[in-house]
């Protein structure tokens, strides 16, 4: 297997450059998708995460890597791993490289988002989200066609839970605290690729594409 990691700040608009890669060939692994997916079966786990997640909190190391864990061991052998919001302690990303080479897989590129704080403010304060089919839309950025519609299923746009002002906030002092150091471990290892994710999204993603499309 290979992989390449989405590095970078909530909102930076990780989700947003996935669903071009997906049509090249790479199977995407949000573990923030992964989580909301608990939350709406009203798992155990996903009872537990959401209280954390609503506060703009961490979900434990073990249980993020026990999900990536469980994943990657049931996967196909030649896959092609997106991970978009994993790892994000160094516990995660160590765990993350045990794994990968258990599996005799390669990180072949950590892409850095790189954003600041007012332009993500904007874009998570105008996320839109549909809670059918998970298409994210933003109301000035990337707009439904049919105001607070679902362009595919036609349903009610929601806003996340944790995209509050204050929810905002501590979710960019936790990125800074236990995300950003990841940077520092990922250059060390010559991986990190980092993209000015400030841009338009169509500017974006043709970048990201052209370094791993
Ligand atoms: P998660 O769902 O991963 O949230 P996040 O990292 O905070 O990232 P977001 O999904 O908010 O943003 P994004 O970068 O994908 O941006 P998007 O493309 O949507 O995690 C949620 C929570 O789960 C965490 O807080 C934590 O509690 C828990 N969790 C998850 N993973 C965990 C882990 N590994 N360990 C522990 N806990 C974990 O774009 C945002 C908006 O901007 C959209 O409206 C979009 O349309 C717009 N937009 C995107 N790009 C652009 C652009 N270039 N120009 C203009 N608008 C844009």
């Amino acid at each position: 297997m290979n992989a390449v990691v989405l590095l970078g700040p909530p909102g930076a608009g990780k989700g947003t450059v996935s669903e071009v890669l997906v049509g090249k060939g790479y199977t995407h692994v949000s573990t923030g998708d992964l989580l909301r997916e608990q939350i709406r079966l009203e798992t155990t786990l996903g009872l537990e995460a959401k209280q954390r997640m609503d506060q703009g909190k961490f979900v434990p190391d073990d249980v993020v890597v026990g999900m990536i864990r469980d994943l990657l061991q049931s996967s196909d052998a030649n896959a092609n791993f997106l991970f978009d919001g994993f790892p994000r302690t160094l516990v995660q990303a160590e765990k993350l490289d045990e794994l990968i080479e258990a599996l005799s897989g390669t990180l072949e590129e950590v892409v850095l988002l790189q954003c600041p704080d007012e332009v993500i403010v904007e874009r998570l304060s105008g996320r839109r989200t549909c809670s059918k089919c998970g298409m994210v839309y933003h109301i000035k950025y990337n707009p439904a066609v049919q105001e607070g519609k679902c362009d595919i299923e036609g349903c009610e746009l929601m806003q996340r839970p944790d995209d509050n002002s204050e929810t905002i906030k501590k979710r960019l002092d936790v990125y800074k605290e236990q995300t950003a150091p990841l940077i520092t471990y990922y250059e060390a290892k010559g991986l990190i690729h980092p993209i000015d994710a400030a841009k338009s999204i169509a500017e974006v993603r043709l970048a990201v594409l052209a370094r791993i499309g």
